[in-house]
């Protein structure tokens, strides 16, 4: 009985890729942002809510500007690594080698579970323009995913860390003093929060420098946060690590916690307002009408992303590692007033 459960669950975690896959879609068709490769995951005519393609524009542009900047500002310390948990069918790694963010010495994992990778292979195979972004013509077929130079595809459950870190160490060959990116994006909160946990910690004493992104769900207990949890549950989901860690306040102390001296936190209502251009936020605001403006808040008030970055000193010297974590930082326009106003 209690393989039934896990089974059924396991399957129900991994049909929010589905659903993520096709809210971006609906959002790139709508003209929210660009994603050329998006529609060639998903075969679907299903339509989202205003309220939902601004929610995924927000989410991709925070994660997407994060990435970038972190490529920026580690171009003079050789290749990169960026580890993509629970990736799904993200089409970012095609992204940054089409704005060529991602040079040829770098490398991209992607690791989600096996029933996942496996379809994710197919779909890459079959479409040759992703094997030009990908600079090549041929895949070796590796652990239910293929691997090329600069993109590994992998399946794994990664709530088994000692596999985790064999694939990373032994098969895809990370480099520990390289400059390495984690992200994780809604996945933590489908896992136990001690294997999550385990992941944190395992990234931070692994790798001298390393940064991780999370972008997840938060308070579970107010009256949105409960219906919200009862919407997702519903669909056969648990959400264990929402309850461990039901703040942004206690998402920040984890990390701290588990090694990362430097953490920002913020809600995604702040990133919209604070952070995201006015010229940016002008022009999704005119694709469609959205009246729903106290959902929307709220809605947006229970996403939050993390950042974080940590530099071993025997790596970098401080006053270096505090120049990029400055780098690395979105500067919301009201920092950036009191900034302006103080100068
Ligand atoms: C909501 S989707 C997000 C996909 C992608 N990160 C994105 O933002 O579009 C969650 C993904 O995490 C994966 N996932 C959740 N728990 C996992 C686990 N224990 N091991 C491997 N993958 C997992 C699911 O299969 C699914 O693809």
């Amino acid at each position: 009985m209690k393989n039934v459960n896990w089974e059924t669950q396991r399957q129900a975690v991994q049909l929010t890729n589905l659903d993520a896959t096709i809210s971006k879609y609906c959002a790139v068709s709508k003209g929210y942002y660009s994603d050329p490769y998006i529609h060639l995951f998903v075969s679907t005519k299903e339509k989202r809510q205003p309220l939902i393609n601004r929610g995924t524009h927000a989410r991709v542009q925070a994660v997407q500007r994060l990435v970038e900047r972190f490529l920026q500002f580690t171009t003079p310390y050789g290749k990169r690594q960026i580890i993509n948990l629970g990736s799904g069918f993200d089409t970012l790694v095609f992204r940054l080698r089409e704005k060529e963010f991602l040079g040829q010495d770098d490398v991209f994992v992607e690791l989600d579970f096996p029933e996942i990778t496996r379809t994710k292979r197919q779909i890459i195979q079959q479409h040759p323009s992703l094997h030009s972004l990908l600079g090549t013509t041929s895949f070796q077929k590796v652990h239910d995913g293929l691997s090329c130079g600069i993109y590994s595809l992998i399946g794994v459950n990664l709530e088994q860390i000692e596999r985790v870190s064999y694939l990373l160490e032994k098969v895809c060959q990370l480099s520990p003093d390289s400059p390495t990116l984690v992200i994780s994006e809604c996945v933590f909160t489908y896992m136990e929060p001690q294997n999550a946990d385990q992941i944190i910690q395992y990234f931070s004493s692994t790798f001298s420098f390393i940064s991780f992104i999370l972008f997840e769900l938060t308070f579970p207990t107010d009256p949105f946060g409960r219906q919200m949890v009862k919407n997702i549950e519903q669909r056969g989901c648990s959400l264990a690590s929402l309850s461990a860690y039901p703040t942004l306040k206690a998402q920040k102390e984890r990390f701290i916690q588990y090694g990362y001296p430097k953490v920002d936190i913020m809600s995604m209502y702040s990133f919209y307002e604070d952070v995201l251009d006015s010229e940016e936020k002008q022009r999704i605001e005119r694709l469609e009408l959205l009246d729903e403006l106290e959902e929307w808040r709220l809605l947006m008030q229970h996403y939050f992303l993390l950042y974080c970055l940590k530099v071993n000193n025997n790596t970098l010297k401080d006053s270096e590692v505090n120049c990029l974590w400055d780098s690395f930082r979105f500067i919301s326009k009201h920092r950036k007033v009191e900034e302006e106003s103080s100068s």
